[in-house]
């Protein structure tokens, strides 16, 4: 039996809600289909936004939505995507697939879009392939509210209020798709960049996010931060509010680092694999950190995860260009312990997004045609919805056993904990192990025996168990019941290969 020790009187940081954030490009079907079919469409709608996706993205609680990319968004103009659609320009989408974009979902159908989720949003605009004036006047169109050229277009567009940008990321993977560039060049041209995101509404700044590093790129992030961030009192943050890191899990097979494998057929060999290359993200977070912790001890800055999670194969027969993957519990434990992951590391991470929302790479919903249906990753983000704003609490993992073999070994048992507002502990916990459950004695330090389970729910099944359009639930939330009250807290057994979250509560 494994204990794991609750210190609900070691208080840390706040899990800000932004870590359970999501990552909608223009890919595939993503926004097109996945998100948005038009006013016009068969397909229930509000404003063009399918009702059925909306409501199953606000049961799960969206925080924060980053659009329009990715690779799209440096080659993203944003004027095409304004005015009256049937003037619209239709463009060649070259990064994906290469089908046309004919711009009908823009700037106004995206804030739409998170008026209806009830999210933050985060822009990322292009640096890449574009000019600090076209930046800033978009700046100046989404977030003006006086007479100017920008405002008066919005508003003969039929907006007449600025909208709230909450985040604006400068540029995506520009050491990549995003330019190429070089660390210092980047760095110069962002410093150049951010001076031109204005303050339009003085009550709330915009974030600003520098493009971080390409997975374990540390000379990149330490180039950007020395840069960029200046943390004298006059300047707070200096230049920047955040840098994002992303770092994609890929399987890898026999050192090739670009296996990805398919969605849904795979071995054990690869299952763990697939776990070992995510749980890298601890390594990454941890490094990328102490790099940040010199420049910014007092953590003023956040560390954007904006791109994670699992990218396989495309299902057969589908557009390379389009990543549409399936979603298994091996997903479901990737997320689940990233997310784990993410929220012990609160104090440096401050959003994340996973990649992608609907219909691309590891996605929460996927649909076809009229249809929709939810994956194993959607139940893990509903079920860890609780930890959204919720404090960490100090937690300790004891006597507990590793699983995989050789090089692909890891923890059995990830778990993080926090304490809402309103004095509900959450304990979510993911049991890798393909065969065995495991016992858990959960202890508290203190008042133990005045708590019990409010609330308990899990997904399990087969590691590559994963819902279809003609069986839409073969994994779906489930009330956990396999506890028991026992002195100074509460004893659990979680079965093997599932994700499970615990409320406990005076
Ligand atoms: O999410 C798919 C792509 O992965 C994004 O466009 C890019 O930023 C990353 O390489």
């Amino acid at each position: 039996m494994s204990k794991l020790v609750i210190n609900n009187e070691n208080k840390k940081s706040t899990i800000a809600p932004e870590i359970y954030g999501h990552f909608s490009e223009h890919l595939g079907r993503c926004i097109y289909e996945g998100l948005y079919v038009g006013e016009n469409s068969d397909i229930p709608n509000v404003n063009g936004m399918r009702t059925d996706v909306v409501e199953a993205l606000k049961e799960m609680k969206i925080p924060v939505l980053r659009w329009p990319g990715g690779c799209f968004a440096d080659e993203y103009h944003w004027m095409d995507g304004i005015g009256p659609k049937e003037s619209r320009k239709k463009m060649i989408n070259t990064h994906w697939g290469g089908v046309v974009e004919d711009n009908s979902f823009g700037t106004h159908e995206f804030f739409e879009l998170c008026r209806q989720l009830g999210c933050k949003t985060y822009v990322n605009a292009n640096m890449g392939s574009g000019t600090v004036r076209e930046m800033s006047e978009w700046v100046e169109y989404m977030t003006f509210n006086g007479v100017s050229p920008m405002a008066d277009l919005r508003k003969a567009n039929g907006h007449e209020e600025p909208w709230t940008v909450d985040y604006l990321g400068v540029g995506n993977e520009n050491w990549g798709c995003g330019g190429n560039m070089r660390p210092q060049f980047y760095a110069d041209e962002y410093r150049r960049y951010q001076t031109y995101v204005r303050n339009y509404d003085g009550n709330k700044p915009i974030a600003k996010i520098a493009c971080g590093a390409n997975v374990d790129d540390y000379h990149w992030t330490k180039v950007v931060l020395d840069t960029c961030f200046d943390g004298t009192p006059e300047k707070e943050h200096g230049f920047m509010d955040g840098l994002s890191l992303h770092h994609y899990t890929l399987p890898e097979m026999d050192g090739d680092w670009n296996y990805k494998g398919s969605a849904t057929d795979f071995t054990e060999e690869i299952f763990y694999k697939t776990l070992k290359r995510s749980y890298y993200m601890e390594e990454l977070i941890t490094k990328h950190g102490a790099i940040m912790d010199q420049y910014d001890p007092e953590k003023k800055i956040g560390m954007m995860v904006d791109e994670w999670g699992i990218w396989t194969d495309v299902e057969p027969g589908t557009n390379p260009g389009f990543l549409y993957q399936q979603n298994t519990m091996r997903d479901a434990l990737v997320a689940g312990m990233n997310l784990n992951i993410f929220n012990k590391h609160s104090d440096r991470v401050k959003l994340a997004c996973i990649a992608q929302m609907v219909n691309v790479l590891q996605s929460v919903v996927l649909t076809e045609g009229e249809k929709m249906i939810k994956t194993p990753t959607y139940y893990v983000f509903k079920m860890y919805r609780h930890h959204q704003g919720a404090t960490l609490l100090g937690s300790d993992l004891l006597n507990s056993s590793k699983v995989g073999s050789g090089e692909n070994e890891v923890p059995k048992i990830f778990e993080s904990v926090s304490e809402d507002e309103n004095g509900v502990i959450n304990i979510t916990l993911t049991n890798n192990s393909l065969k065995d459950a495991e016992n858990i004695e959960i202890q508290l330090t203190k008042d133990g025996d005045a708590y019990s389970v409010c609330e308990a729910s899990y997904v399990t099944g087969a590691m590559n168990a994963h819902n279809t359009f003609e069986n839409p639930e073969v994994i779906k939330e489930q009330e956990f019941t396999d506890y028991s009250k026992a002195a100074n807290g509460i004893n659990v057994t979680i079965p093997a290969c599932s994700v499970v979250s615990i409320r406990i509560k005076k």
